[in-house]
């Protein structure tokens, strides 16, 4: 069944305003409501005086009304009497300044109080609400992120490098401690990478960002062990959070949760919110294998940089369905009830300010009925149907951050992005894998993308050229390759893991300015990056045509057993990037979703189920493989092609234009 509802915090409102929520949230169609993410201090107003009576009732309501529960665990906020009562268990900033209470997410979770009052209250929750009828999930905590370089955490940070590293000796050395005198000889000497008079070493940074995503992730892990022993039939998960601050590997997470919890929010108000949402949901996916659940997003506007964007009628449902095409199974939001105070009061919420009696509350009624409608018609899984894959990898985006690199305008999420949105233009289903941490998937496609995988290690780099000889298409970019997985540079010329399946050497960098686009022989544009690239048995495709480059190759393809291998040395442009990707997919017997899309209208699959959504103003009309069918301006349809279900390219019924309030019959 797909899920329907969002964050709910009764605890906000007098309780009156309780059974106006209930009834509300059953003309929409609500079907689950995620409550007590931030209620920590009315939970347990003083140290061990707990109050549960108001939740009771909250849950007891939603189970009359036929809602479930996703019950949260509060431990993203501890309350004011937490942190006078332990100091030293807030977080401290690399500057050493301790954070103190008065937002959220104020917590240090190395601190060993801080973990004591977070099982405490877990279990307590547990005790209390393990058999509850209306309980369907536990939400562990809320975006676990938060990043501490207190005397706790040095600590828990050495504990981690000794099972990591082994001995000193070890660790010297592949943190290149020899470089200005950093050379360690006691453990109690390593700290926490803090403010520091120049550049800091970024082996010790690049091992502080995964000692800190593991230890964000034993404590949830802490947590979801006591719910479990409390009821082992209820699934539990955390929601991870997508955006540049991320601090946790969340490929790594996935294995963790019962169920992948993503949370999203685009930030363009263009058309680059759909490409946000496509890139989200296909990297959830990804998580999750297929299964995945979108456990937060805003229902209206959306922060775009330094204002909001109010979605235009009908994007609330495309955006929404849109990651249940991509393999959610349901669509929930950030919030409920938009709040009258509070630091995020003017958040949108599916109760608006201005009540019921609204458009994005109307929107809301229809797309609950339509999710409804839906429910039966896909699978719990979206089984997979890409043959081209992006690589994702968390510690080459962390290792990419930072000074000391040969250029500011280096930039892992908008590379990997753009390749994404390359794919995504082009019509071209994408799945993504994650090398890092395991390299079993490479065979199930028929073209990889690798995108600034800095970090490679050697069983990788060995699976990517076994990959390639079976027949595989590998399209390395820049910046790829160049180091192993601690950080240190693979000697011999770059891009050293793929040097041998690319059949080129790369002997200098020549980092551009971003402003600057320039062409290559063929035709296609780039910018911000060059390198002078040397054959090693690869065919140059493209060459620099202007500056000391001139002449020098610029894209290779290597044929390398029964596969190739593309060289990528620039930057391409999105234009650029995604006819070149085309034309890999072509030469890898790749199709398109649907031949002949119009460019507004976006198509995805979800088993025998085929997505249209039509992103433009204007009505489209989608060629089928049999016959062809309309979508309304703004709007969707959901039809099963001939040749995937049910024959004759028979429309599901499922359709909807804004104007009309609803969506779906
Ligand atoms: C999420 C968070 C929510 C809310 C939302 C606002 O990241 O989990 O609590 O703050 O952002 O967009």
């Amino acid at each position: 069944m797909l899920h329907f509802g969002g964050d709910y915090n009764p605890e906000q409102w007098p309780e009156e305003v309780w059974d106006e929520d209930v009834a509300l949230m059953r003309q929409a169609g609500v079907t689950i409501a995620t409550v007590g993410v931030f209620a920590w201090s009315n939970l347990e107003p003083e140290p061990g005086r707990y109050e549960f009576g108001w939740l009771d009732r909250v849950l007891d309501r939603l189970h009359d009304g036929g809602i479930k529960v996703a019950l949260a665990t509060p431990t993203a906020s501890p309350p004011p009497w937490f942190t006078l009562a332990h100091p030293q268990a807030m977080p401290v900033t690399a500057d050493g300044v301790r954070l103190t209470h008065g937002s959220r997410d104020t917590y240090c979770v190395s601190a060993p109080e801080y973990r004591a009052a977070a099982r405490t209250i877990a279990a307590r929750l547990a005790e209390r609400y393990a058999g509850h009828p209306a309980l369907a999930m536990w939400h562990v905590h809320n975006e676990y992120g938060t990043d501490c370089r207190c005397d706790a955490t040095a600590a828990a940070f050495r504990t981690w490098l000794q099972k990591q590293h082994g001995d000193l000796d070890t660790l010297n050395e592949v943190w290149t401690t020899a470089f200005w005198s950093q050379r360690y000889s006691d453990w109690a000497q390593i700290l926490p990478p803090r403010a520091t008079q120049y550049l800091p070493n970024p082996a010790h940074v690049l091992d502080f960002r995964r000692f800190l995503s593991d230890e964000l992730l034993s404590g949830y892990v802490e947590q979801r062990d006591l719910l479990r022993a409390a009821n082992p039939d209820v699934p539990i998960t955390t929601n991870f959070v997508q955006g540049g601050w991320v601090s946790v590997d969340h490929a790594r997470w996935a294995a963790e949760v019962d169920l992948v919890a993503v949370d999203h929010y685009p930030d363009d108000a263009g058309p680059g919110a759909e490409e946000e949402t496509a890139f989200a949901g296909d990297l959830a996916r990804g998580w999750g294998g297929g299964s995945w659940l979108l456990m937060e997003t805003a229902p209206n506007l959306i922060y775009t940089r330094g204002r909001m964007h109010a979605k235009e009628p009908g994007r609330l449902t495309r955006h929404s369905l849109g990651y249940v095409a991509r393999g959610s199974n349901g669509a929930m939001y950030f919030q409920w009830r938009q709040p009258r105070g509070g630091a995020e009061l003017f958040h949108s919420a599916l109760v608006p300010h201005a009540g019921p009696d609204s458009p994005v509350f109307r929107e809301a009624v229809g797309l609950g009925r339509t999710l409804k409608s839906l429910s039966p018609q896909v699978a719990d899984a979206a089984p997979r149907t890409a043959r081209i894959a992006v690589t994702w990898d968390a510690p080459s985006w962390w290792a990419l951050q930072g000074g000391g690199r040969p250029s500011a305008d280096i930039d892992y999420l908008a590379a990997v992005r753009q390749a994404h949105r390359a794919l995504f233009r082009s019509k071209l289903e994408t799945d993504f894998v994650f090398p890092g941490v395991s390299t079993d998937a490479l065979g199930d496609y028929r073209m990889i993308v690798v995108p600034h995988l800095y970090l490679v290690s050697d069983e990788a780099a060995a699976a990517f050229r076994d990959y390639v000889a079976e027949g595989g298409h590998l399209v390395v970019g820049h910046l790829s390759g160049i180091a192993d997985p601690a950080g240190r540079i693979r000697l011999g010329g770059y891009p050293g893991a793929f040097r041998e399946v690319l059949g080129v050497r790369v002997v200098e960098w020549h980092p551009q300015p971003p402003e600057t686009e320039f062409a290559l022989d063929d035709g296609l544009r780039a910018s911000r990056w060059a390198e002078r690239v040397e054959t090693a048995g690869a065919q140059t495709l493209a060459r620099y045509t202007a500056g000391v480059l001139a002449g020098a190759p610029a894209v290779t393809r290597n044929r390398f057993g029964a596969g190739s291998a593309w060289y990528l040395s620039t930057a391409l442009t999105d234009d650029s990037l995604a006819r070149l990707l085309r034309q890999v997919a072509a030469e890898a017997g790749v199709e398109p979703v649907l031949p002949g899309l119009p460019s507004q209208v976006e198509a995805v699959r979800r088993g025998d189920l085929l997505f249209l959504f039509n992103h433009g103003p204007e009505a489209a009309t989608v060629p089928l493989p049999e016959g062809e069918v309309t979508v309304q301006g703004g709007g969707f349809r959901t039809v099963r092609p001939a040749g995937c279900g049910t024959p004759g390219g028979t429309p599901t019924g499922m359709s909807s234009s804004p104007g009309r309030s609803g969506g779906g019959r």
